[in-house]
């Protein structure tokens, strides 16, 4: 694996661009899937200085829960179908949302967060997990965002779950 993760980009689109073959390398050859899925926090966390928390909440039992992340402590289990984390996964499809307080049943974790995206992990069409990225900012996320982490979706698919 590869021992540190590094930016030089200005844009987002340059800083992702450099993300994924850095996420292939840390993973690489590793078969663990927490330590992958932590690595891959830790990326993302250096990779995206506007997210304030990043992390995966994993399918347990229909339900999901807390996984590696990075940022304050967080809620550890959410049912499918509430908050942004669960809408994501009842509906499998991204979910970003600019505003928290204007999202029906938003899950405040931290009381500071403002915008949040969510990207389903899928394999064979089941979601394995997903992938939640919160900011402090309004409206940190756009459609830039949902296709690259979808991107780190796919990869994060690949791992031994
Ligand atoms: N806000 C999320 C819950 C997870 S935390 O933000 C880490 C939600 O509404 O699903």
């Amino acid at each position: 694996m590869a021992e540190s993760v590094a930016f030089a980009g200005g844009s987002k689109q340059e800083r992702y661009a450099e993300l994924l073959p850095q996420l292939a390398a840390l993973v690489d050859g590793e078969p663990d899937l927490v330590a992958n899925l932590a690595n891959i926090t830790a990326a993302l966390r250096a990779c995206v200085p506007i997210a304030s928390w990043v992390g995966f909440y994993i399918t347990r039992n229909g339900e999901l829960v807390l996984g590696p992340f990075q940022g304050n402590v967080a809620c550890v289990r959410i049912a499918f179908g509430r908050g942004v984390c669960g809408a994501a996964a009842a509906e499998r499809r991204t979910v970003v949302v600019d505003d928290v307080e204007q999202f029906p049943g938003h899950i405040a974790c931290d009381a500071g967060s403002r915008s949040e995206i969510v990207v389903p992990v899928l394999r064979g069409g089941e979601v394995v997990a997903v992938l939640d990225v919160d900011s402090y900012e309004l409206a940190a996320f756009d459609a830039v965002d949902a296709e690259w982490l979808g991107k780190v979706a796919v990869l994060a698919a690949t791992l031994r779950w």
